[in-house]
């Protein structure tokens, strides 16, 4: 079991809010699949603008979401509250309104805790519904008419103000979940913290935009749309980001952190946890895949926590941020590639490097001079036998 803000969650995974969460025979598969929880997909009081889902797939790298099919409040009561009673799931609720409007977050909130909610997942991460609309035409980001989104989480003093908000309406734990289109997460962590937030909800997001057919004018090469606008990226190319996103508030707030963005295997969560997440979310690798991602995933941390004798979460939550320090810290430790000629095929990968003077293919073999060596790494990773290793010396 895993508390995360009073709420036990049998495991770690969470399937975040997307079309993997807008219906209950979603959430009901969500739960065969083993995930503790679910972020059901995002409600408005009235969707600002209304769409089938449209993104931009490029497997192993990411999809760009230019719109999804979002649920008025009452579309999202009805999943809340089915979902409360047809499955075990523990429900983060996803809302989002103008941020400039407190009795709509307040009534939002309010309706999904009466509904059953566990926790409010404030959205503060949504590019479509903001930056999208907005930045594009260089308008200013806060106007009269901005619908939420990550164009709230940008601003310290609106995450404050509407987390207080959510906070004096809910009984329920607030988690907001921001946008990492900003200079420093961590300030907009602070303010939410500060604001009395209970936790934090962390995701690539990025807003991102697509290849395009260089044969066609430079049109977007997905079909079903007349344009494109920045586009929320999430998948695997978002994962290393998120890791930072989530080490950074760990290093800056207390605030309990779900992080997700790009996690595909159950070693993605490991690792996000190891950097600071108490819960992981998951959803483009499912959407690609299918629910038995899920699974893996579950039964692989599983598994992993049992074989390496821990009891319990939270003996791994953070182990990594021991090692986080600032660039003035660090000390390059001397050392080289070396080769193990066994292993080694003579392919020659590891000679290609545009930047490398120390590699070279003697009768079949490489040979590495360890005085010429920069110590980049690449001839390890390009390495397709795995011959090739870093060196420590004393
Ligand atoms: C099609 C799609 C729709 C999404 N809709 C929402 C949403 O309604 N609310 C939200 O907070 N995040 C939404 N997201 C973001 C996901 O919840 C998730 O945080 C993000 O995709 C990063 O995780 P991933 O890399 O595992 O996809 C959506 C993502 C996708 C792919």
């Amino acid at each position: 079991m895993i508390n995360y803000c009073g709420v036990e969650f049998k495991n770690p995974m969470v399937v975040a809010s997307s079309p993997l969460t807008s219906k209950i025979e979603r959430l009901i598969e969500a739960e065969k699949a083993g995930a503790a929880a679910v972020s059901t997909k995002l409600a408005f009081i009235r969707q600002p603008f209304y769409g089938k889902l449209r993104m931009h797939t490029y497997l192993n790298n990411g999809s760009i979401i230019c719109y999804d099919r979002r649920n008025d409040i009452e579309e999202s009561l009805k999943l809340v509250d089915e979902g409360k009673k047809r499955t075990s799931l523990k429900i983060f609720t996803n809302i989002t309104h103008d941020s400039q409007d407190m009795d709509g977050w307040a009534y939002l909130a309010k309706k999904h805790e009466e509904a059953g909610a566990d926790l409010i997942e404030a959205n503060m991460v949504c590019p479509n519904i903001g930056l999208s609309t907005k930045n594009i035409r260089g308008e200013s980001a806060i106007s009269e008419h901005e619908h939420g989104g990550a164009v709230t989480g940008q601003n310290p003093e609106r995450i404050a103000q509407i987390v207080k908000v959510l906070k004096e309406t809910v009984k329920i734990p607030v988690v907001v979940k921001l946008t990492p289109n900003v200079a420093d997460i961590g300030v907009t962590a602070k303010a939410a913290e500060d604001a009395g937030a209970d936790g934090v909800c962390i995701a690539g997001a990025q807003s991102s935009l697509p290849l395009v057919d260089i044969y066609n004018e430079g049109k977007p090469q997905y079909r079903l749309l007349n344009g494109v606008s920045h586009g929320s990226l999430g998948g695997p190319s978002t994962k290393l980001m998120c890791f930072s996103l989530v080490a950074n508030i760990a290093k800056k707030t207390n605030l309990p952190i779900v992080g997700g963005g790009g996690l595909e295997t159950w070693q993605d969560c490991i690792m996000m946890m190891m950097w600071g997440a108490k819960l992981v979310t998951v959803c483009t690798a499912a959407m690609w895949y299918g629910w038995e991602v899920i699974t893996k995933q579950v039964i692989g941390m599983e598994k992993y926590m049992q074989e390496m004798g821990y009891s319990d979460y939270s003996q791994i939550t953070g182990k990594s941020l021991q090692y986080l320090r600032s660039s003035s810290e660090l000390e390059a430790l001397k050392g080289w590639a070396t080769v193990n000629v066994e292993k080694c095929i003579g392919c020659g990968k590891c000679e290609k490097p545009a930047h490398c003077d120390a590699v070279k293919i003697v009768n079949k073999k490489a040979v590495i001079d360890p005085e010429k060596c920069l110590g980049c790494g690449i001839c390890e990773a390009l390495c397709p036998t795995k011959a090739i290793s870093m060196y420590v010396a004393e």
